[in-house]
């Protein structure tokens, strides 16, 4: 009887423990198919995205949250990998190589838009790329004996004085008239005012921005050699969805940038800045 009943117990025992592998069993089996799910949830989302981000016209594609949140998180590792070597990756530039700066609400080149933007991502700039930005240079004025050395110095005061920092006002002098004069020409990609000409991608020389250096030995070595600034073309390293991604990512790191302080009117500081 006490053995009938402890084998009844035993046996009752092993059904239960049977009854809760098998629960268990089912219970991981279950969360398996939910996290399966999931994943294919968020990977048809990842897909529907990325198509949207392709079929949205690029400038449109900033309105819609999503969108953009979806193309930051594609684009950072991007840059970090493609682009930091050069533009930084802290996104100030390098004066070594004369790459810009996107911090500082300037654009060599049209507006910053992100269609814009991904035309010099997808083709860059004297890259050699046959739709590439390429329409002129800065020319080595010194290296070619076009102008002396001493005219390089006084450009080199004017170009300090349009930037509003410190001058020496008769050398200053000197060098607007160098900058307008036409065998010069400076002003014919620059503009007259100095404020620069995005068609052709001559810096606005007003701003005290300089991708190559705005101390006056750099000044000096821009106006002396000139330079030949390369934006290497990406088309055919990433894909144009990547490219897009980079083009919306730098346009709203660009576009919340904290604001440039105003220059100071040019009058006064003509007066207040002025060496001698
Ligand atoms: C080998 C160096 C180099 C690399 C790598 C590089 N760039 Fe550039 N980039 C430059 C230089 C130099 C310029 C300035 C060209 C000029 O003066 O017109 C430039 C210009 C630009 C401009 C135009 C800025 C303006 O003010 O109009 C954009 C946008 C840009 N780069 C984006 C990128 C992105 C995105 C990547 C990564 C996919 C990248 N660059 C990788 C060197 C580089
Ligand atoms: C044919 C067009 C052209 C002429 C003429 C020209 N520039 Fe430039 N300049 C450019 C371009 C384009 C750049 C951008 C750099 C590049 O070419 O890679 C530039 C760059 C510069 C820079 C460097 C800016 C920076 O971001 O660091 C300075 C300074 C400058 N020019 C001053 C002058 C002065 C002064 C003259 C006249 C002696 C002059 N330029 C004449 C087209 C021109």
């Amino acid at each position: 009887m006490w053995r009938a009943d402890r084998e009844h117990a035993d046996s009752r025992h092993v059904a239960g423990r049977r009854r809760r592998g098998a629960l268990a069993g089912l219970g991981l089996l279950l969360i398996a198919v939910v996290v399966v799910s999931l994943l294919l949830r968020h990977e048809r989302a990842q897909a529907t995205l990325a198509r949207a981000l392709l079929q949205t016209y690029p400038q449109d594609v900033t309105m819609h949250p999503a969108l953009v949140r979806f193309a930051q998180a594609q684009a950072r590792p991007l840059y970090a990998k493609y682009c930091a070597a050069c533009h930084g990756a802290d996104m100030r530039g390098n004066v070594v190589i004369g790459a810009p700066s996107f911090l500082d609400h300037d654009w060599l080149w049209g507006k910053g838009t992100v269609f814009q933007i991904e035309r010099i991502v997808l083709y860059g700039i004297r890259s050699g790329n046959p739709k590439a930005l390429n329409v002129t240079d800065m020319p080595a004025f010194g290296l070619r004996g076009q102008i002396s050395d001493g005219q390089i110095q006084e450009l080199v005061q004017y170009v300090m004085k349009l930037s509003h920092r410190p001058y020496d006002t008769e050398a200053a002098n000197e060098g607007d008239m160098l900058f307008h004069e036409d065998r010069v020409n400076c002003y014919d990609c620059h503009g007259a005012d100095a404020g620069g000409n995005a068609d052709y991608g001559a810096p606005n020389l007003t701003l005290d921005i300089f991708y190559n250096g705005g101390d006056e030995q750099s000044i000096y070595n821009s106006i002396y050699y000139g330079r030949h600034r390369i934006m290497p073309a990406w088309d055919e390293v990433l894909s144009l969805e990547q490219i897009r991604a980079l083009a919306v990512y730098i346009h709203e790191v660009a576009k919340n940038a904290p604001p440039r302080p105003a220059p100071p009117a040019s009058a006064a500081a003509d007066d207040s800045v002025a060496l001698n």
